[in-house]
């Protein structure tokens, strides 16, 4: 029994020492402790939360951001482990010029966060009054943006064989309605990138995996709210949003979505890729039919 103990406890070491795959989670419970990242749209919202989210975590973060007043406060407010670099997400030669950035500094990059997004013109309401140039600017934020983002981070993960990349997608993109057509196109397109590219990168020890919030009153949409409620105040607005999708008395807010791309970050989530994780209460799996009532045939 001993021997068959001993023997046990050598293969639990064996495993702890050599598993690519044994937890993450350092002595000092930092789940991404040495771990470099690049996180773009972190000047506010979402990519903010969540920058704050991995940097508390152990991680290094690089917040590559159009918005250059936000997001030098954001990063010196986070200390050393976080800088901020100007970058568009939809002019390629900026995206790489980010990524070497990180790999001149740090020498790696362990997680890519593609984030950025737009929601666009929020009217017309109709396809048929669509403006193109408007589909294409959303288009060339949202995916362009994206598919850019996860290029030049697989073109540094690939030759070192591991690497996890984010993408964020939105109940957008899983039902239609919720949002206007050309963001709602963009949404979609999201899930449809990560299993395409999920397909390839695994190949390489690289995962990609996507996230699809719930409306959070981020500064995007409340921006978006006040189009349509030019004279209620941001509490009103943030109000008005938490009313709209509440699940068991909470609402979706920055940080469920910053813990979700934790998970999907870190080597906890070591098996998962070409994965969708909607964040949305319930939202997009609940749909009540209002039947006729019982007596209504007799
Ligand atoms: N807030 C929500 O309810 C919600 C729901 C679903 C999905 N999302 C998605 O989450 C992501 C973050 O949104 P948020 O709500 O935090 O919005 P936000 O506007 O508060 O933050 C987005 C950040 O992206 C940056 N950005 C915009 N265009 C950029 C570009 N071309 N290059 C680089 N950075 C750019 C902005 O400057 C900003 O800092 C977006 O992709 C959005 O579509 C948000």
């Amino acid at each position: 029994m001993l021997r068959l103990l001993q023997r046990e406890m050598k293969w639990v070491s064996f495993y702890q020492q050599h598993s690519r795959f044994s937890s993450t989670t350092s002595s000092t419970g930092s789940r991404l402790e040495g771990k470099i990242a690049l996180i773009t749209g972190g000047a506010r919202g979402i990519g903010k939360a969540t920058a704050q989210e991995f940097v508390k975590q152990g991680a290094h973060v690089l917040i590559a951001d159009i918005n250059d007043k936000n997001g030098p406060n954001v990063a010196s407010d986070l200390g050393p482990k976080a800088q901020f670099i100007k970058c568009d997400v939809s002019i390629e030669a900026q995206v790489a010029e980010a990524v070497d950035a990180v790999i001149e500094r740090h020498g790696k990059l362990d997680i890519m966060y593609n984030n950025a997004g737009i929601i666009g013109p929020y009217y017309p309401p109709s396809i048929t009054d669509l403006d193109l140039d408007e589909f294409e600017q959303v288009m060339r934020v949202n995916v362009r943006g994206t598919v850019a983002g996860v290029k030049h981070a697989a073109r540094v993960m690939k030759p070192v064989g591991s690497g996890s990349i984010l993408c964020t997608a939105s109940i957008c993109g899983i039902l239609g309605g919720l949002g206007p057509h050309p963001y709602s196109i963009s949404k979609f397109a999201i899930p449809g990138l990560v299993k395409s590219l999920a397909s390839e990168l695994c190949k390489y020890g690289i995962r990609i995996n996507c996230i699809s919030p719930s409306t959070v009153a981020t500064p995007m949409v409340i921006e978006n709210f006040k189009l349509i409620y030019p004279n209620a105040t941001s509490e009103e607005i943030k109000k008005i949003i938490g009313g709209l999708e509440e699940f068991k008395g909470t609402q979706c807010e920055e940080i469920d979505i910053a813990k979700a791309a934790l998970y999907l970050a870190s080597d906890d989530a070591k098996y998962v890729t070409g994965h969708n994780l909607a964040v949305d209460g319930g939202l997009t799996c609940i749909k009540s039919l209002t039947l006729p009532p019982r007596d209504h045939f007799m």
